[in-house]
């Protein structure tokens, strides 16, 4: 039997020039560096600079993913961008990323879940590319949550970063069986009741105007383990995979708790987990995208390896899709 798979066929990434080191942060809001690493693990994180726009990053890693699949921009006929800090508050940011990349046929529109929002994106694009309405899709998780902190809040503005990173994702006849590459599996869930509890103060219908990340903390910590190691074990039922057969698991990156956590829960082997909080702090939607390239780039994710992406963010939302490469 022939089937159609969604297939990542190149993945690209970047991060604007400009670090920003726990001990400069030190010096802007009540904190310490001890303090960071050792409740979140990250040590550092790239800062958009002023005027470089969610398209701008997407633009970039779109071009680096187009390039590491051998293909030109005319190839794609779907661009789905998952950002919530988007350019303006439409057009999408994918219809910007589409124009700067000369893509002028097929369709583009953001997709909005947070930091679920790259998992969320290969569900749908997995969803669009297997009833045929396109035939070759750029996925990109782009953010600048540098723009909607609250740079005197020491509870939040220690926590998120700025970069993007994008898969060219096409859609290949198959046998279908789980030892061929592609999307194999993809779960996503939300729960609406914890809206308030990792949300943005303002918004064009409610106060028309940007406003700040509000989180807490606690309360997101607390759910986090539980909620993600549950869409995994629903991947691994509906594929009969088990945490011993992934070759890697790359993780939202959120907090080095949370990831070790998880990991111990499920039993998974920690020397195959991509770990890039430290570096790059929460970029939301583009962690696991940016997660992904690291560990392509560093040889360590290879064409046939089996890879459990997941995430959990604002909402909540949240889910896991088990990959071929
Ligand atoms: O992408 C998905 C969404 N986000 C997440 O997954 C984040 C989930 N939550 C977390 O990662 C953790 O809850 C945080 C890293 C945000 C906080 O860690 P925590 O261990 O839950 O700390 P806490 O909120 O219980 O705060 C402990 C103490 C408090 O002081 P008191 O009340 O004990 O005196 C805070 O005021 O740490 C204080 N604190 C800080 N101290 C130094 C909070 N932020 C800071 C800071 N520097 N930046």
């Amino acid at each position: 039997m022939v089937t159609l798979r969604s297939v990542i066929v190149g993945a690209g990434s970047y991060l604007p020039e400009r670090t920003l080191t726990n001990a400069e942060l030190a010096t802007m809001v009540d904190t310490t560096d001890d303090w960071i690493v050792q409740r979140t693990g990250i040590r550092e994180r790239h800062i958009a600079a002023d005027g470089e726009l969610t398209s701008d990053l997407g633009i970039k890693a779109a071009r680096a993913a187009l390039a590491d699949a051998g293909l030109a921009p005319h190839d794609i006929d779907l661009i789905v961008c998952a950002t919530s800090t988007p350019d303006n508050t439409f057009p999408a940011t994918a219809v910007s990323i589409q124009s700067g990349l000369g893509i002028t046929a097929g369709f583009a529109f953001d997709l909005q879940a947070v930091c679920s929002g790259f998992v969320y994106g290969l569900g749908t694009v997995d969803g669009l590319l297997r009833t045929g309405l396109a035939k070759r899709a750029l996925l990109i998780g782009a953010e600048t949550f540098s723009r909607i902190l609250d740079w005197t809040d020491r509870t939040t503005c220690v926590l998120f970063g700025d970069g993007a990173g994008a898969v060219v994702i096409e859609a290949q006849e198959q046998p279908g069986a789980m030892t061929d590459r592609g999307i194999l599996t993809t779960h996503l869930r939300s729960d609406g009741r914890h809206k308030m509890k990792l949300y943005v103060d303002g918004g064009p219908s409610s106060t028309q105007t940007v406003g700040h990340l509000r989180m807490e903390g606690k309360e997101v910590f607390k759910h986090a383990v539980s909620m993600i190691t549950d869409v995994i074990k629903d991947a691994f039922r509906a594929t009969g995979y088990t945490a011993r057969d992934l070759d890697w698991f790359v993780p939202h990156q959120a907090n080095r708790r949370i990831i070790d956590g998880s990991v111990i829960k499920l039993g998974l082997d920690p020397a195959k987990v991509i770990i890039t909080v430290d570096k790059h702090g929460n970029t939301s939607a583009a962690s696991i995208p940016l997660a992904l390239c690291a560990g392509i780039a560093d040889g360590r994710i290879k064409k046939g390896d089996l890879v459990m992406f997941e995430a959990m963010g604002g909402g909540f939302t949240w889910g896991a899709s088990l990959v071929r490469m």
